[in-house]
């Protein structure tokens, strides 16, 4: 596994293996890794000929400065779990790589971007936007792998991508969990062994809801989760929204034939969490 500091050197080694045939793969992260990243290498192991992971802690898409600050970084680790995993190159850029000057430019998702995340960490998108757009000028991949358990993030790159017309495919793989049911997440680290086990709530609730969905309107649900999550006094329910499927709009009624999906966003401590869960078709 080699490691690669520079947008040049990245760029050339992509150039020689296209020009070979190659299928080149690219999972962008922030590090701390865990099995999540990891099923994101072997999804594109499986998928190209040459994996390529990004590990770049990005400034611009924290609106919590404490958060950024706190934000884990384990890079001995990371690079063990990566050589495991069988990466092929570790694109690891420093901050005058990708902000050689300031980024000036502001995105527009329309409602994609305004909802959710959008709405709760005002500004995270555009700077998800930012790099993810620097990280796909630097790392010109076929393909590029993001987890669903970011899924407005998956929605609002699958729009950059449009927007912008890179020539790069956007896979979405499926979340991963730990035994207790709670997605694994980079902060996770930052919770003590009590607030992990509450933090195991969210996806139990999640997954009531998910069974349970048609026993109710949609008022009713989003009630009784509302309910749900105050009854454990460690979580504090930011927001829970139902929406349709990647035009993120709310779900008024079970109506709605397509792909419904229940996203939260919760506070454990200090710490910040996200999940969401597809209900099945009825
Ligand atoms: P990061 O939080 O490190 O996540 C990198 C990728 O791993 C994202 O696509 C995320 O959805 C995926 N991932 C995280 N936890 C997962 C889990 N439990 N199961 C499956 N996939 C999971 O997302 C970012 O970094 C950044 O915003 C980034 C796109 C790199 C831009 O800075």
């Amino acid at each position: 596994m080699n490691i690669i500091e520079t947008k040049a050197a990245m760029q050339a080694l992509i150039a020689e293996q296209k020009a070979d045939g190659k299928i080149i793969g690219f999972v962008p992260t922030m590090g701390a890794l865990h099995q999540g990243h990891l099923s994101l290498i072997e999804a594109s192991n499986n998928a190209c000929d040459l994996s390529i992971c990004s590990i770049f802690v990005n400034p611009t898409q924290f609106n919590d400065k404490e958060d950024y600050d706190k934000y884990p970084r384990t890079i001995t680790e990371d690079l063990a779990l990566l050589e495991h995993a069988n990466c092929d190159y570790v694109f690891m850029p420093d901050y005058k790589e990708m902000y050689p000057e300031s980024d000036e430019r502001t995105f527009d998702f329309g409602t994609l971007g305004d909802v959710m995340e959008g709405a709760h960490r005002p500004g995270h998108f555009n700077g998800v936007a930012q790099i993810v757009s620097k990280l796909f000028d630097a790392v010109p991949a076929h393909k590029a792998f993001f987890g669903q358990k970011d899924f407005q993030q998956y929605v609002i790159i699958k729009d950059l991508v449009r927007q912008l017309q890179y020539d790069i495919e956007i896979i979405a793989c499926p979340i991963i969990r730990e035994d207790s049911g709670l997605a694994m997440s980079s902060r996770n680290q930052r919770l003590s062994a009590s607030e992990k086990q509450a933090a195991a709530n969210i996806s139990n609730i999640l997954n009531w809801a998910k069974d349970n969905y048609p026993s109710f309107s949609v008022d009713e649900l989003k009630a009784e989760v509302i309910k749900q999550f105050k009854s454990i006094k460690a979580l504090e329910l930011e927001y829970f929204e139902i929406v349709e499927d990647e035009a993120l709009k709310t779900v008024k009624n079970w109506a709605f034939k397509g792909k419904i999906v229940a996203c939260v966003a919760v506070f454990c401590g200090k710490v910040r969490l996200i999940d969401n869960i597809v209900f099945p078709l009825q």
